[in-house]
Parts: C-alpha cells; structure tokens; sequence
C-alpha cells in the first residue's frame, strides 16, 4: 500500500474485557486471524486472502486518555485513522463529549460508537455532533466479522478521504499557479497594449509632424509666389512714386510766370518719367497687389480651416465639400504641375465627424493621387455623394494604379514604395484608423497603368454614449 496506508485505531472504552475482545479481533494472534478469514470466506463467499492486513490497536479507558493519545499520535505525525468510542463511561466524559474533543483535535478521525444503551437517541447524537459522515454506530454485543469489516472499511474511507484532499491541495495549488500565470499573462498583455497604444499615438504624432512638413512647404510655395510679385510691385511703385516726386518737384520751382526754357525742362522731364504710362501702370500695380495680399489671406483662412486648430479634436457637424477644398488649397502646389482636377459633388448636408482629421485622410489621399503620377500630366475626381445615412467621398486618379499582390499592403503602417525621405508609410495606415475611429469605411480599386479610386464611407452622425 502507499505511504497513505494508517491501520491505526484506536479504542476508548473504560471495560477491560472490551479491549481485550477487540484485540481477539483485530490484532489476533496468526492462527485466530485464519479462523476468522475462512469464517469470512464461508460467509460471503469470497477468496480467503493469504495475508490479512494487521490493525494496530492501541488502548485507552477513559476521553480523556483518549484525548491524550490522540493528540500524541497527531504531534508524531502518526494519526488514528479510526476511534472505536464507547457511549457509557461512567467516570469522566461519555461518548459523546469525548468524540467532540477528538474531533475538535482531528476533524478526519472515523469514529464508530459502541454502545448497548445510550443517554441519547441517534438522532440525538447526529445532531450534537454535526458529523453524520464519519460516524457508524456499533451495537453491543459485537459481532466479530462486523467488527473487522468496519475497521477495515472505515481505513480505506479514511486513506480515500485523505488521497482526495491531497489532490484537492495539489489541484488548489495548481489553479493558483495557472490562476499566477494568467495574471502576469493578462498584466504583459495590458503592457504590450499600453506600449502599442502609445508606439500609435507617436505614430500619429510623426505623421501629423510630417504631413505638417509638406504642408508647411506647400503653403510656403503658395504663399511666396504673391509675396514675391506684391515685393516687385512695390520695388516698382517706389521707383515710379521716385519719378513722379521729381516731376513735382520741378513743378513746384515753376513761378506764377514761367519762362519758356522752364516750362521745355518740365515737359522734358514729364516725358523721361513717361507719367501717361505711370498713371495707367500704377493702379494696376496696386490691384494686383491687392490681390496677392487676398490669396494669402485666404491661405492662412484655409490653414485655419484645415487644422481646425481652434476646436481641435471635437466631434462637431461639419460640411465635407468644405473640407475638401480648403484641403485642396493646401496642397494646390502639389496638384499644380502634376494633374488637372475635376470636381463631381453632389449636394451633402453636414456630417457629425472630427474635421481636422478627416481633412488629413483627404489631403493623404489626394497627395498619393498626385505622387502616383508618371511623367505625363493626369487626372484627379473627386466626388461625394450620399447613400441612407452614409456620406462617401472617392479620391480618382489616373495615375500608375497598384499592382494587385500589394494591394492588400497598402494600409499597414510603414509599408511604402516610395524613395527613401519622400513616403513613410503612415498616410494611409493612420487614414485607416481615422475612418474606423468614425465607424467608417475606407475602401480600393485599382488597375495597374490606368488609375486607382478611394471610396471613403462616413456615417451622417456618430453614435457616441451622450458625454
Ligand atoms: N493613388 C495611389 N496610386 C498608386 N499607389 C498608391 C496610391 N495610394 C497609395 N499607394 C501605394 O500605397 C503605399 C502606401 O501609401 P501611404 O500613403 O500609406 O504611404 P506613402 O504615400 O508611401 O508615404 P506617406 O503617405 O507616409 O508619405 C504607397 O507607397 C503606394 O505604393
Ligand atoms: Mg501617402
């Protein structure tokens, strides 16, 4: 048997003659324990077995004895198994209290009780004791073989009981690990998240730096072009204000009575300054600069608008036709030498959406349509529409088109195949995530030397929880 294996019992009974009774029947002598094996077998039938195994039986005459025992037997490390506890004791505890004691000491002891009469009824034993699974009562007088098979039925319950808690602990202590690695699984996860969260967040603040930069250059190129001709215009006006002062000047010196070389002097220095020309030239100097100071003011208006810098990061109703074109403003030097553009709006009513950032889907969009361009000049639509509750803008161009084995690529973060220095890969990853962020669709087609079309789909309003 296994190191589980307790054949210890012990038996509290104050008559002497009981204990040696019980050690007739349990610890007998060889030739009595043969006897009582073939009595078995004649019994019930079964195979007398050659080695019966031996009960080791230990003797106390009163609870408290009992008690003692007990508690020795526990602090060796050597439990009873089993407790035969006689009812009646006239001197010190009964049954009853003795096996409360034992088992406020050893909660797996198997108790049988032995008795002949009782001061309780069963019932009332069940009752006080609070343990009807390991009590079994036995009544006087004994029967040997009931006697044997009690001992020895009542061990295996006890070394069963015991197996089963050691697997309970074994279990226990095995869902406490997984329960341990699932934590630190869970906790790793949760960094990895965190990290992925924020390695994102850098990702759109790179992309936002970077699509800052051509924008920055765009609006640069825009701007300088009407700075450049207002500056040439002044540098004129000042030199025809120069010609003119002159004129006056000598007009000035002029009496009320000039002479005639004055008046030849003043017509020939009229004549130098060419002032018909200056007269027609200057208002049209100054018009154009006019002009000039207006688109720059409207960049700057458009910048406003494309950045929404005031409400950034508010969902708000916004007009999507009026996004795109001050969106196409701010790219207008990138289209400029490279496609025409043709515009097919359909009417749209606002949608609920974070402008500014569908904006930037816009603007990626629209600058890869461009960039797809070969040599010869081409074409960009832009359309929108409205389908149910869906407003949809598709970005069309006639560009190189997209061979279909990286078509599925396209949108992962970093995958370009522009030079080094001119794509990072993000435009339409972060594109992505912003018309996912609007519970949207951003969809392709392309054909290879013909062109590509994007179809971005935006539901009218967000349904958000209330703030
Ligand atoms: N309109 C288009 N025509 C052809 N190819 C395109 C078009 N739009 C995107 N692509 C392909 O998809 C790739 C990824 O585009 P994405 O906008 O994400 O990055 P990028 O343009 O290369 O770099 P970035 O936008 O960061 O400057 C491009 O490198 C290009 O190969
Ligand atoms: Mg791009």
């Amino acid at each position: 048997m296994s190191e589980l294996s307790n054949r210890r019992i012990l038996l509290i009974d104050d008559m002497p003659s009981i204990h040696e009774d019980f050690r007739k029947i349990l610890a007998p002598p060889a030739a009595q324990s043969v006897e009582l094996d073939e009595m078995e077998a004649a019994l019930f039938g079964a195979q007398t077995r050659p080695q019966r195994p031996l009960f080791e039986l230990d003797s106390a005459y009163g609870g408290e004895e009992g008690l003692g025992k007990l508690m020795q037997a526990l602090a060796e490390q050597r439990p009873y198994a089993l407790a035969f506890v006689d009812m009646r004791m006239p001197d010190g505890w009964d049954g009853a209290k003795t096996i409360e004691h034992l088992w406020q000491q050893d909660p797996q002891l198997q108790v049988v009780v032995c008795t002949a009469y009782s001061d309780y009824s069963w019932d009332e034993l069940l009752e006080r004791l609070q343990a009807h699974d390991r009590l079994l009562i036995l009544k006087k007088p004994f029967d040997n073989i009931e006697v044997q098979q009690m001992a020895n039925t009542l061990l295996t319950k006890w070394q069963m009981t015991e197996r089963a808690s050691l697997q309970m602990h074994h279990l226990e202590h095995l869902v406490d690990q997984r329960t341990a690695q699932f934590k630190q699984a869970s906790e790793e996860l949760q960094r990895e998240i965190d990290e992925r969260k924020q390695l994102e967040s850098q990702l759109v603040q790179s992309e936002k730096l970077a699509s800052l930069g051509q924008m920055a250059a765009g609006v640069a190129h825009e701007i300088n072009n009407p700075i450049g001709f207002i500056s040439s215009n002044l540098g004129t006006l000042d030199g025809y204000f120069k010609q003119l002062l002159s004129v006056l000047d000598a007009w000035q010196t002029l009496g009320p009575m000039p002479d005639s070389e004055s008046v030849a002097r003043l017509e020939q220095l009229r004549k130098d300054a060419d002032l018909d020309f200056l007269l027609e030239d200057i208002p049209v100097l100054i018009r154009e600069s006019k002009e000039g100071i207006g688109r720059v003011g409207q960049i700057v208006k458009d910048l406003k608008d494309f950045s929404r810098v005031d409400t950034q990061q508010q969902w708000q109703w916004a007009n999507l036709q009026q996004g795109i074109e001050s969106t196409l403003n701010i790219v207008a030097s990138e289209l400029k030498y490279k496609a025409d553009l043709i515009k097919e709006y359909q009417p749209l009513p606002d949608i609920e959406c974070l402008p500014s950032q569908i904006n930037q889907v816009i603007m990626n969009l629209v600058v890869n349509a461009a960039q797809a361009m070969g040599p010869e000049r081409g074409t960009i639509t832009l359309r929108t529409g409205q389908q149910q509750d869906t407003a949809w803008v598709e970005v069309a161009d006639t560009g190189a088109g997209i061979a279909p084995d990286i078509l599925q690529k396209i949108f992962d973060p970093f995958f370009t195949t522009k030079p080094v220095g001119q794509g990072t890969g993000l435009g339409l990853s972060l594109s992505y995530g912003i018309v996912k962020k609007h519970g949207g669709d951003i969809s392709v087609r392309s054909e290879p030397g013909v062109g590509t079309t994007f179809r971005v789909e935006l539901p009218m309003r967000q349904n958000r929880p209330a703030a």
